[in-house]
Order: structure tokens, then C-alpha cells, then sequence
């Protein structure tokens, strides 16, 4: 930990990413309920996603994540002085996912917790770790986005089962000074409780402690009106895109990438119509993997850069709408 400075920028020094091996595509989930590859393709943009073996949890594929994105940064775990983890699938209520990470990686005693944000906890994650900083309190805080959705999906709910997979990514942030253009801009994050009702686990917390009642109602599950989420995540997501523009008087002719939450191919449809940004210059990897919540970017981000799509050196805005709701976005120079 350093308390020495408070000049410096943050960059992101390396990514990695953590995926289950197993595949459940649109036609295994076709035997399991009443839908389709045609109606979820057509819907959502979605052909197979991943699913996490049993006997293996959160923390495992956080850590996994972890250890890739340390590797890229050229740096060991003991060099961290935080470890922050977004997640709504944690290994347990308590203790948090971050402290099972630390353990995991060998990281030694350093902060780590959990930071609960739904599909934005990647870029709320970012924003803290982005202050910590440039606070000067940290110099190298490792982000993960992790979540084990198929284990609070209801996997007899068409309108949910389908959409959700099982995944992690991370980011190595570590301060910078001076002129080195690679650098995270800004981040911006915001949160609207009128979400609540709309995407929610809704027993097992202190308003609906569990009981046999409530798991027979299947109310430890994920619960979700799609219209009113969707609605808002095409609007929330391309003002918070272009508020990062703004902020950084950025045209959307100059960013090269957008990696944002890979929710649903109509719902980033409609961010490039309202940021202007044509789909050509999204990231998308949804039909693989579906939507992994928060591990949804730093997944698409570290894929991008592996394929050499995203290069060193360019411009990407990211943005994600989550349960909350809880929304953000990022500008970074890669
Ligand atoms: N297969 C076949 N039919 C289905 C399925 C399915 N898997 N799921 C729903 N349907 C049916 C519905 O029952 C409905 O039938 P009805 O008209 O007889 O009632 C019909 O399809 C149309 O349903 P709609 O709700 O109108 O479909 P819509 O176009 O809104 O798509 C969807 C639904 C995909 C859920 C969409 O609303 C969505 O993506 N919302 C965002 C939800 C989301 O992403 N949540 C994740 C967390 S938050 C986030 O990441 C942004």
C-alpha cells in the first residue's frame, strides 16, 4: 500500500478471463423448455452459453480469471494491494468472494471485498479501483467481474433460463504517471432503486429470510420483467456512453471500440443508433456466452485484445445496465 502520491492516473496493465469448459447451446436448452434456437437467436442475439461444473464455485473462476490477468500484467499476486470482485453469484452471503480470491491466488494479506453493482459491478468495480488509485492509497488493485448465474437461474423459466451463462474476467490496474497514454479517462456511475422490482432475487436476505415455503416458490431465484429492463438499458447505457464523451471532449468518430455489457444484440442495437457509434465497432462475443453479468466486459475486453481486435493504444467506451438499477460507463485508452 502507498500513501506517497496523489498525481496519478490509472491504466489497465492486463486482462484475463475464466470460462467453464461445458456448453449448453439454444438447442439443449430447446429438451429443457419451451423455446427455441430461432426465437432466442432472433430475440436476443444468444446461441450457447457456459455452465460451471459442479463442485467448483465463484471464487474458483474469479481466481482463474485473476491469475490470467496478473500474467499479462507481468505481475504476482503478492504485488497486490486490493482486490475488489463484482458479483450477485458469491460463494456465500459471507464471507466475501474477494477474500476466497486473495486465498486462492496466494495474494497475502491486502484489502480485498465484494461490491455488489448486478451487470455494472465490473465498471463499478473499475471506478473504485480508478480512486484508489488516484487517491494514491493503492497502486495496483485487481478487478474481477465473476458470476455463476446458472446456480439462481429457475431453469424451468423460458423467460429467464435462456439468456443468462457462467463466467469471469479481470483487469490489473496499476498506477501511472507522466505521459504514458494508456489510461482509464473516466468512469461514471449511476443507480436508480425504482429498478427493484424489476430484476431481484427476491428470498434469502433479511426481507424473506429463507424457508421451505419460499424455495418451494422458487423465490431464492432470479425474478425479471425483460420490457422495462430492456427499455432502460438502451437508454441508460448511450447517455452514460456519451457522457463519457463529453466528459473527455471525444466524438464517437474517435473511439475505435465499444466493449459493453453483453446483455442483449438488440439492446447494444439500439446504444449504436442513439451514440452514433456503428455496430461494426462493438466488441460482441453474446452469441458464445450470453450474458455473464458483470463478468460480461472484462470477458469481452480480454477476447479482444487476445484476438487482436482492440490493440494497445485505442480508444474504447464501455457501458453496462444492471439489476439496481445500476448503470455506468467507461472511457480508456487500452
Ligand atoms: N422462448 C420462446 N418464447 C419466449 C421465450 C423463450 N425463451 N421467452 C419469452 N417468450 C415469449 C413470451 O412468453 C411472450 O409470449 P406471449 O406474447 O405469448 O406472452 C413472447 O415471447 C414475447 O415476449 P416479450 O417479453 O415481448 O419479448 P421481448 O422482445 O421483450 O424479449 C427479453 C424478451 C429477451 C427478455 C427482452 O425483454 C430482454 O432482453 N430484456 C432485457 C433483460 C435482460 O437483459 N436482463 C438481464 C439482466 S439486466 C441486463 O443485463 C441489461
Amino acid at each position: 500500500m502507498s500513501q506517497a502520491h496523489s498525481n496519478f492516473r490509472t491504466k489497465i496493465a492486463g486482462t484475463g478471463k475464466a470460462l467453464p469448459a461445458q456448453e449448453r447451446t439454444n438447442a439443449d436448452l430447446a429438451k429443457m423448455v419451451e423455446t427455441s434456437d430461432e426465437w432466442i437467436a432472433a430475440r436476443t442475439g444468444i446461441r450457447s452459453r457456459r455452465i460451471l461444473e459442479a463442485g467448483r464455485s465463484t471464487s474458483d473462476l474469479a481466481a482463474e480469471a485473476g491469475r490470467a490477468a496478473l500474467e499479462k500484467a507481468e505481475l504476482k499476486a503478492t504485488d497486490l494491494d486490493c482486490i475488489i470482485v463484482g458479483t450477485v453469484t458469491p460463494d456465500m452471503p459471507m464471507p466475501a468472494v474477494a477474500v476466497s480470491v486473495q486465498q486462492k491466488l496466494g495474494a497475502g494479506v491486502c484489502a480485498a471485498f465484494d461490491l455488489s453493482a448486478a451487470c455494472a459491478g465490473f465498471i463499478y468495480g473499475m471506478s473504485v479501483g480508478d480512486a484508489f488509485i488516484k487517491s494514491g492509497q493503492f497502486k495496483r488493485v485487481l478487478v474481477i467481474g465473476v458470476e455463476i448465474l446458472s446456480r439462481i437461474v429457475d431453469w424451468t423459466d423460458r423467460n429467464t433460463c435462456v439468456l443468462f451463462g457462467d463466467g469471469a474476467g479481470a483487469a490489473v490496474l496499476t498506477a501511472t504517471a507522466g505521459d504514458d497514454p494508456r489510461t482509464i479517462l473516466s468512469t461514471h456511475i449511476y443507480a436508480d432503486g425504482a429498478g427493484v422490482p424489476w430484476l431481484n432475487i427476491p428470498a434469502g436476505g433479511s426481507l424473506e429470510p429463507t424457508t421451505v415455503d419460499t424455495v418451494q416458490k422458487k423465490r431464492h431465484l432470479v425474478h425479471m420483467q425483460g420490457k422495462p429492463i430492456f427499455i432502460h438499458a438502451v437508454k441508460n447505457i448511450s447517455r452514460a456512453c456519451l457522457t463519457a464523451l463529453e466528459h473527455n471532449g471525444v466524438s464517437g468518430a474517435e473511439v475505435d471500440w465499444v466493449v459493453a455489457h453483453q446483455a442483449n444484440l438488440r439492446i447494444l442495437e439500439g446504444v449504436s443508433e442513439r451514440t452514433g457509434i456503428g455496430l461494426d465497432r462493438f466488441f460482441l462475443n453474446i452469441h458464445k456466452y450470453g450474458n455473464t453479468s458483470s463478468a460480461s466486459i472484462p470477458i469481452a475486453l480480454d477476447e479482444a485484445m487476445t484476438e487482436g481486435k482492440v490493440r494497445p493504444g485505442q480508444l474504447v467506451v464501455m457501458g453496462a445496465l444492471g439489476a439496481g438499477l445500476s448503470w455506468g460507463s467507461a472511457l480508456v485508452r487500452v
